[in-house]
């Protein structure tokens, strides 16, 4: 056989979710009542509004055809048009934005496009785990920017060496944070990316895709509140948390127009993007009022506070993040000697409760879990009351 998967390919680890999802339907064949705050898949409703246009698009017998290379310019325009609207930023619909399958295919790709292999990334670890396997994956080499707990999950941009600065072709921020929730206290950590990507002449991809999801007043920025970024950043966006449109696959990235050619040319020979009538709800749903989104954020933040309490009571304190849609937490002490996989395993197993095991998110995760606030307050205190059970039955066990 002269055929395998490449060695970049063998070389990273199965995307985390895949592996607790197959862990999670063998829970769910044995008979177990799982709770799954694994992904971070919205169990909340799309807003119906959205919904209709789409089915109405698909009626139409015009949408049932290749759609548009580069989307439709309704959607491309759309998203123009919030950005403006929520960001104050402007953007040229045909040259610096661009729709995507959801914000994860379009920062695989876009990686893809830019790198040769050999060129150095600046990413954050832990980090959503499509950031830094996408940059492995065409060969481009992961230069880590550790996200410290004692630095409010920032990255220090003052230590990053010069040999580093001087290799990177990109540098990837994203806050709201995945997995930490952590979020920026103001902009400046932003205009100092910038200032860096002028001076060392690399990309900034801003991924933005928790923006719309933010509790206690908080408001994300864009990197296109600051003047000049579109020199030298792209920024992702997503309708899957905003408008609870996982399934949907519906991203986009507006910015720097060299970086969005560039994957709109690689996009070309891979994808024909979303269907035209998906689109079309994507376009309700960036145009509609945003009532969806604030209770959205309701919604999770007041999950956020009925975890963070039902933790609280069976001896695991978490911090409460201002955004996202999780809590990031240390493994309790009962657990510290178990790395967070074999935590996430056998609380699966033995519990039927699924987290997801911080060693997913990258090497500086180990240690940490991550639940998602993707259930019912019932179903989480009901999480919470049986990963009480196992923590006792890790301290029954020493
Ligand atoms: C997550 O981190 O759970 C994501 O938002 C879902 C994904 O894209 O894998």
């Amino acid at each position: 056989m002269k055929f395998s998967m490449n060695s970049r390919l063998g070389s990273v680890p199965p995307y985390v979710f895949v592996h607790l999802g197959k862990l999670k339907m063998k829970a769910l064949s044995a008979g177990k009542d799982v709770i799954d705050l694994g992904q971070g898949s919205p169990d909340l409703a799309t807003p119906d509004y959205v919904i209709k246009a789409a089915t109405d698009a698909m009626a139409d017998p015009k949408t049932h055809g290749y759609p548009i290379a580069n989307g439709l310019l309704e959607y491309r325009e759309a998203i123009a048009a919030w950005y403006k609207k929520r960001f104050g930023a402007e953007f040229d619909p045909n040259t610096e934005v661009l729709p995507l399958i959801g914000s994860k295919e379009g920062l695989g790709h876009l990686l893809q496009a830019l790198l040769e292999p050999g060129d150095g990334v600046l990413c954050p670890s832990p980090c959503y785990p499509a950031h830094i396997n996408g940059v492995i994956l065409p060969g481009g080499k992961p230069l880590l920017m550790p996200l410290k707990e004692e630095n409010g999950f920032l990255p220090d941009l003052d230590a990053i060496s010069e040999a580093d600065l001087q290799a990177a072709k990109v540098m990837i921020i994203n806050y709201p944070n995945n997995p930490t929730g952590a979020t920026l206290p103001d902009t400046s950590l932003l205009v100092k990316a910038l200032g860096l990507a002028k001076k060392y002449g690399f990309l900034v991809i801003y991924d933005n895709a928790y923006s719309e999801i933010t509790f206690d007043g908080y408001k994300a920025p864009s990197i296109f509140e600051i003047e000049g970024a579109i020199e030298y950043a792209i920024e992702f966006h997503s309708t899957s948390k905003s408008y609870s449109m996982a399934g949907w696959r519906l991203g986009f990235c507006v910015g720097n127009p060299v970086a969005v050619e560039a994957l709109a040319k690689l996009k070309g020979f891979i994808d024909y993007g979303v269907p035209s009538f998906l689109q079309r709800g994507a376009i309700a749903a960036l145009e509609g009022p945003d009532d969806y989104v604030i209770k959205a954020s309701k919604t999770y933040g007041e999950r956020r506070d009925v975890l963070a309490d039902a933790l609280k009571e069976i001896g695991w304190e978490v911090s409460r993040p201002k955004a996202a849609m999780y809590i990031w937490t240390r493994l309790p002490e009962p657990a510290r000697s178990l790395k967070s996989l074999e935590f996430s395993e056998r609380l699966i197993e033995e519990q039927g409760v699924v987290i997801s095991p911080g060693s997913g998110f990258g090497p500086e995760g180990e240690g940490y879990m991550r639940f998602s606030l993707i259930q019912s307050p019932e179903r989480l205190r009901e999480a919470a009351k049986r990963i009480g059970i196992f923590l006792s039955s890790l301290k029954a066990a020493v």
